[in-house]
């Protein structure tokens, strides 16, 4: 069975092609700002978005050393902000979104996502994306306010009206020590 991150990307592999718009909500070390930059190829566009200038040197960085900087606009802002910041030219137009809730690993514990702004990000992006454009949650509950995020998040999520998105809760549930899992919502 697919591990939880090889299963939210093969879920963002199958819905964002080259030329694509892509949003990683959370880009933290980058790692999935370079992978949805792999997969819009040279003519799509990522938009990235941080709260931590630590977050964004160590993305620039990471995009920059393998040559994908080109192709990612980074704002240092909430991604709660990213209707207003994506240009609306591209609105529409988005076709896979990740989040990666929680901290930064090996930064300040304290600077965490949270549900309001999660799920207002989420509500604004499920307003922009194409049809069958996909939006990942990878939901950490271990961290202080990650229970209290988890379950807003569901209770949001699970209210989705059915012709809006397939809504899809992806989870391990015989681990221990809190294991992370992903929300997949599929724009209809
Ligand atoms: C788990 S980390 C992301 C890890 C990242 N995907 C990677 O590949 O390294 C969560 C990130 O969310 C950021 N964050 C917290 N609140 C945010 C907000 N409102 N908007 C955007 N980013 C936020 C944190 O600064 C942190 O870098």
């Amino acid at each position: 069975m697919k591990r939880i991150l090889p299963f939210a990307n093969d879920l963002l592999e199958k819905a964002v092609k080259p030329g694509d718009i892509a949003v990683d909500a959370t880009i933290g070390n980058g790692y999935d700002t370079v992978f949805l930059a792999g997969l819009v190829g040279e003519n799509g566009r990522v938009y990235g978005f941080d709260v931590q200038e630590e977050a964004i040197a160590s993305s620039k960085k990471r995009l920059t050393q393998q040559g994908l900087s080109e192709r990612v606009t980074i704002f240092h802002g909430g991604h709660e902000n990213l209707s207003t910041l994506i240009p609306a030219d591209d609105h529409g137009k988005i076709t896979g979104a990740i989040f990666n809730l929680g901290y930064l690993p090996g930064s300040d514990k304290t600077i965490v996502t949270r549900p309001e702004t999660t799920i207002a990000a989420t509500k604004q992006l499920l307003e922009m994306m194409a049809p069958e454009g996909i939006i990942i949650l990878v939901i950490y509950h271990g961290h202080k306010g990650g229970v209290e995020e988890r379950d807003s998040l569901l209770g949001y999520c699970q209210q989705i009206d059915q012709h809006t998105a397939h809504v899809l809760q992806y989870q391990f549930i015989n681990q221990q020590n809190h294991p992370a899992f992903i929300i997949a919502i599929e724009k209809i």
